[in-house]
């Protein structure tokens, strides 16, 4: 079954813009960005890069970066955008790359669209370097739980139903129509935890810019958490 990412990745690629949406724009992008900073990683992998805006923003700061995408009008886009990246087609199911590989490894709101979470995390782990950081921006359990977006939530339904139990839902806004999947709190962190990494940094992350409405709304019903969980071995070093 298509999750629907080839066929909305032009509006998704028209949402995003250069900059981002205003979740990932006025929201994640510092955060994430303060978090990669704060060590001197030198490889990173994203893993479900879409079309590699977060590639395109580590490299700055030095950081040799490969991203890992499925949807080929996605990767399509990013290597068009930066001829010179490394843009690759396979999903975080199955990661083509040797055993610690990489000294930090990204998810940026790609979790909630893998189908196999235990395996994409484990295959995470084994491409990260011991000491190495994998780097997580995800959608709340409560709202991935009463997900519809732009749609009509059914007149009585219940917004957080099924909240403990994982399952996927067609998702849509826009010309945007994909499968994204639920799961409770407790999966991501269960999942996490049996793989041996270790948590370094939590946060729930609020707005520093953007639209009064949607900052608004936001603060309302957060959405996103920020996660850091690090591979146990010596640490790399800090930043200067
Ligand atoms: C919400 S988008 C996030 C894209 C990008 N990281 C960003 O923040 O803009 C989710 C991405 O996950 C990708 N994806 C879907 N299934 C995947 C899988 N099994 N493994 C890796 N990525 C996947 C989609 O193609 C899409 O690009």
């Amino acid at each position: 079954m298509s999750n629907g990412w080839n066929e909305s990745a032009a509006a998704w690629i028209a949402e995003m813009g250069d900059l981002g949406d205003f979740g990932r724009r006025f929201v994640l992008d510092e955060p994430m960005m303060a978090l990669a900073r704060r060590r001197a990683f030198a490889s990173a992998l994203d893993v479900g890069c879409g079309e590699g805006r977060f590639c395109r923003m580590l490299q700055p700061l030095g950081i040799r970066t490969i991203g890992v995408d499925p949807t080929e009008a996605l990767v399509a886009h990013a290597r068009a955008q930066d001829p010179g990246g490394d843009y690759r087609i396979g999903t975080a199911e199955h990661l083509d790359f040797e055993d610690q590989s990489f000294d930090l490894v990204v998810s940026y709101l790609s979790l909630i669209d893998i189908a196999q979470l235990d395996t994409a995390l484990s295959q995470m782990t084994r491409v990260l370097r011991p000491g190495g950081s994998l780097l997580i921006a995800n959608l709340t359990g409560f709202t991935t739980a009463g997900m519809v977006f732009g749609g009509r939530r059914p007149r009585g339904a219940d917004k957080h139903a099924g909240y403990l139990d994982e399952h996927a839902s067609l998702v849509r806004w826009g010309d945007i129509s994909i499968r994204n999947w639920h799961r409770p709190l407790e999966a991501y962190m269960k999942g996490l935890l049996e793989i041996g990494l270790q948590l370094r940094h939590f946060s729930e992350p609020r707005p520093y810019g953007g639209p009064d409405e949607k900052v608004r709304r936001y603060l309302k019903a957060p959405y996103f958490l920020i996660m850091e969980w690090v591979k146990p071995g010596p640490a790399g070093p800090a930043r200067a």
